[in-house]
């Protein structure tokens, strides 16, 4: 798997997206590669804090979108390494620290509600753009983002489902603080090392106690989320979205009806 890096030093495990010819698209061999990464950190004592980072460029473009095709095409749910990835995620006990450059759409976006510290470079661009791809919010960011950033700028960014600014990111709780680009990995990894040297145990209990209250809810929100996220996957709506991107072209969802 060389599009992800995983590389460990001094306490800290750098997880790297590096497929820039596709936006770093997350392909479900790239999803199993770093939810394993996440699991390894999580029970390996030498491994202290964790960066997620696509590099300078670009964060990641989100998941692939002709992988959502292949899934959209089977008629009954399939295993899904993105669940198991967000999972890896929300369970690491040890601080993760995400650095943003460049791209930051769907579960680029939404995956950074579940690590602890986001730096966003000023180049910085998100995106939630499930409702025009046919779907609805994963990630558990349709509670998140109303919770952090209140409800009507949730409905703006999930149900506009326009592109956004770092400025926008930090009114919306969704990145701890904004920094110049040429600062980002620095900024990023000097945190994580700060992370990396405290005493850990302490820093996995704060970690757990900051979280706790709110965990039940969310797990059961986000049960609901991917339940109806792969109803809508497997629907009319999102296989024309798909067509459209794929072709290249604008799509087109007049004939279909409201079903909620
Ligand atoms: N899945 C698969 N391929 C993707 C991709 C994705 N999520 N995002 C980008 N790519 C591919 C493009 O198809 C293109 O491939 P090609 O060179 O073979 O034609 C290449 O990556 C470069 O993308 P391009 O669209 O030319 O770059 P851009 O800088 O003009 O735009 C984005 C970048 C991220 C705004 C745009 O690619 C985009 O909207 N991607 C889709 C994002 C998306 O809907 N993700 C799913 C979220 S739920």
């Amino acid at each position: 798997m060389t599009e992800i890096v995983v590389t460990d030093a001094d306490g800290l495990r750098t997880i790297r997206i590096a497929r820039p010819d596709k936006k770093n698209a997350l392909t479900r061999a790239m999803y199993a590669a770093m939810g394993d990464a996440l699991r390894e950190a999580s029970t390996t004592p030498s491994i202290r804090a964790v960066l997620i980072t696509g590099g300078a460029e670009c964060f990641t473009s989100g998941n692939d979108v002709g992988d959502f095709k292949a899934r959209g095409d089977q008629a009954v749910e399939v295993p899904s390494p993105a669940r198991d990835f967000l999972a890896a995620l929300r369970q690491c006990p040890k601080p993760v620290v995400a650095a943003v450059a460049g791209y930051a759409v769907g579960i680029g976006t939404t995956l950074l509600l579940h690590c602890d510290f986001v730096y966003a470079a000023e180049n910085a661009v998100f995106r939630m753009p499930f409702v025009d791809l046919g779907l609805c919010p994963e990630g558990g960011s349709s509670l998140l983002v109303a919770q952090r950033g209140g409800q009507l700028l949730a409905n703006e960014l999930l149900m506009m489902a326009e592109a956004f600014t770092p400025a926008t990111a930090l009114r919306a709780g969704i990145v701890t603080t904004v920094v110049p680009t040429g600062d980002l990995l620095a900024t990023a990894e000097a945190v994580a090392r700060k992370l990396a040297a405290k005493p850990p145990g302490a820093l996995a209990t704060t970690k757990r106690l900051l979280r706790q209250a709110e965990e039940a809810r969310l797990s059961a929100h986000m049960t609901e989320e991917f339940a109806r996220f792969g109803a809508l996957l497997r629907g009319p709506e999102a296989a024309e979205a798909v067509a459209a991107f794929q072709e290249k072209r604008k799509p087109d969802f007049t004939r279909f009806l409201a079903t909620e």
